[in-house]
């Protein structure tokens, strides 16, 4: 692997394998997101603990300070919407020139398997692999389920997984689900799982990562779930103890109690 490409990935994944990723690029199809309104309050209080922000050019430029930034994975596909047709006709949205310039570790973009627009988002990742390895910069694929939830099962999820891996992608990012070892498995690179709507417990959160971390996950890219959260400093404090010291789900949700009723640091 090149020098440049290898980098960057080390700044994405620790020295531990392990990574957290912070997404906030939601707002890029969904407008501005309940507790995302404002990017830059949202991101304040919980970046310290993440080991990279998933985030568009916009919200980048508009949001987080040059001088105080972790690694970024910047979101370069979109030009759909909540609110249109169908959230799968994605194209590519920025340029590579334009993620070098702003220095990021990497790229993402969605593949929408299964969908109309499959063959398209497909292609648009092998292109942006094409570019991305002409200049050291990895591609990280999402693997997106757009409205339709109940397709988070390990067979659809495998079959993405293992598409994105053998089109070019270096990190690929789908769900948790059951039978999680089928879906990394099969999938020659590393895989970070999202974290999807915001669940009912905490507990359930800190059960599926631990148990896809188990199963072969390096880690997350993990939002609503944090962010949306009563107290988010506490539950991505929680979740980085999951990822990064192997904490039980039951002690991530000591941290995540202690940390809350500030008798934790
Ligand atoms: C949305 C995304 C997110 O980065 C991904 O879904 C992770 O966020 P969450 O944990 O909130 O699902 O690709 O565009």
């Amino acid at each position: 692997m090149e020098w440049g490409m290898a980098n960057r990935l080390s700044k994405l994944i620790q020295a531990d394998g392990r990574c957290l990723f912070l997404p906030i690029d939601h707002g890029y199809f969904q407008g501005p997101t309940r507790k995302l309104e404002q990017p830059r309050k949202t991101l304040e209080p919980i970046v310290e603990y993440a080991d990279a922000v998933f985030i568009t050019r916009g919200v980048l430029r508009s949001s987080v300070d040059p001088d105080k930034s972790k690694p970024i994975i910047l979101r370069v596909s979109g030009g759909t919407s909540v609110i249109g047709k169908d959230l799968a006709n994605e194209g590519i949205t920025t340029s590579m020139e334009e993620a070098i310039r702003l220095n990021v570790c990497a790229v993402g973009i969605s593949v929408f398997v299964g969908s109309e627009y499959e063959k398209e988002s497909l292609l648009n990742l092998a292109k942006l692999v094409d570019e991305g390895e002409k200049y050291g910069i990895p591609v990280m694929a999402v693997t997106a389920v757009g409205k339709e939830l109940e397709k988070r099962d390990a067979r659809y999820l495998g079959l993405c997984s293992r598409i994105a891996a053998e089109l070019g992608a270096r990190v690929v990012k789908t769900y948790w689900c059951e039978n999680f070892e089928k879906v990394t498995g099969g999938c020659p690179v590393p895989v970070v799982m999202a974290g999807g709507p915001k669940v009912e417990t905490n507990l359930e959160v800190f059960e599926f990562v631990h148990d896809g971390i188990q199963k072969g996950a390096v880690g997350v890219n993990l939002g609503r779930n944090i962010w949306q959260s009563e107290h988010p400093v506490a539950m991505i404090k929680a979740l980085r103890a999951v990822i990064h010291e192997n904490a039980s789900p039951a002690e991530a949700q000591d941290i995540y109690d202690s940390t809350k009723d500030g008798k934790r640091g």
